[in-house]
């Protein structure tokens, strides 16, 4: 008997992730998801482990150190991974600096995936790896180079934007290192997606995005590009690109900067061993 297809999906106590979760388990593919919240967790563990083989680890993913261990979890569950997707994430209602040092939207959106994917690298040769992105990277013009934190002038939503343009740029790098391993890196923006999304940032985010609700799609719906792009042939076709309902589509400039995505790889680099023994 063949078998199954492993995923590990990132943020799959809710919203995009979980619905995710639910089409792949549909699809016969063994999945390992990772939540923070714990009632969420409990709730998302019992109902998906009656739609197949189903494990949900449980961490916070503003921690490296958390992260980290969450990585040798999962390289304990499976040699073999043939889809990560990296899709926790999200707005904060305010500035939350780790006791690690790390602004949280920058380090739960782009340093968790960079550290885990980096730590699971040979398990995912000949895999895919899609990073939940956004839009809103597109208000980003670059990285905060000298200042990921924003510890001057931070602002929610400049936080967000910044940590999504970095899964943009890192999906193109992580594509032209990993393609001799056979590693196929995507990076996608679901659309507007009627999740728990909003909740978690602050009061004018909140009565912003109530207003785009008519027009949100259902988690199942933004699903579906999640689910093509980690398992349909003709993203295997092409590497580092960016999609949105099942297209190919450009990112802004700041986003095709190729010597900015090896600069943040450096960096990223730089600050997980700032914490870390390597
Ligand atoms: N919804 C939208 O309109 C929209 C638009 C563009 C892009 N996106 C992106 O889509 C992705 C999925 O969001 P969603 O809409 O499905 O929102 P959601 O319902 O809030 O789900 C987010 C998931 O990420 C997890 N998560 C967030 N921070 C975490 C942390 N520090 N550690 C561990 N897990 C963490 C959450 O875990 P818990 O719930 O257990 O805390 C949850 O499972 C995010 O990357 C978001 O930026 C969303």
């Amino acid at each position: 008997m063949l078998e199954p297809k492993v995923a590990v999906i990132t943020g799959a106590s809710a919203g995009l992730g979980k619905a995710t979760a639910r089409t792949l388990l549909g699809m016969g593919w063994r999945v390992i998801g990772v939540g923070r919240d714990p009632t969420r967790c409990d709730a998302t563990q019992g109902e998906l482990a009656k739609a197949g083989d189903f494990t949900l680890l449980r961490g916070d993913l503003s921690l490296l150190r958390e992260t980290r261990r969450i990585a040798q979890e999962i390289a304990a569950l499976t040699p073999r991974i043939d889809a990560l997707l990296a899709n926790a994430g999200g707005v904060r209602d305010q500035m939350v600096i780790s006791d690690e040092g790390h602004e949280a939207t920058f380090a739960a959106n782009h340093l968790a995936h960079f550290l885990l994917v980096r730590e699971l690298m040979p398990r995912l040769a000949g895999g895919r790896v899609v990073s939940v992105s956004s839009n809103a990277h597109e208000y980003a013009s670059g990285m905060n180079w000298d200042d990921f934190n924003f510890a001057t002038n931070f602002s929610t939503g400049a936080a967000y934007c910044q940590a999504k343009l970095a899964n943009i740029l890192f999906t193109r790098e992580l594509a032209r290192r990993a393609s001799a391993e056979g590693t196929i890196a995507h990076a996608m923006h679901p659309g507007i997606v009627d999740s728990n999304f909003a909740s978690h940032g602050d009061e004018g985010f909140q009565a912003r995005m109530a207003q785009t609700k008519p027009m949100a799609l259902t988690p199942e719906a933004a699903a579906e590009t999640l689910v093509w792009l980690a398992t349909a042939q003709e993203p295997a076709r092409s590497n580092g690109g960016y999609w949105h309902l099942m297209k190919a589509i450009e990112p802004s400039a700041a986003a095709q900067d190729d010597a900015a995505a090896a600069r943040l790889w450096a960096e990223s680099e730089r600050l997980i061993a700032a914490i870390l023994p390597a």
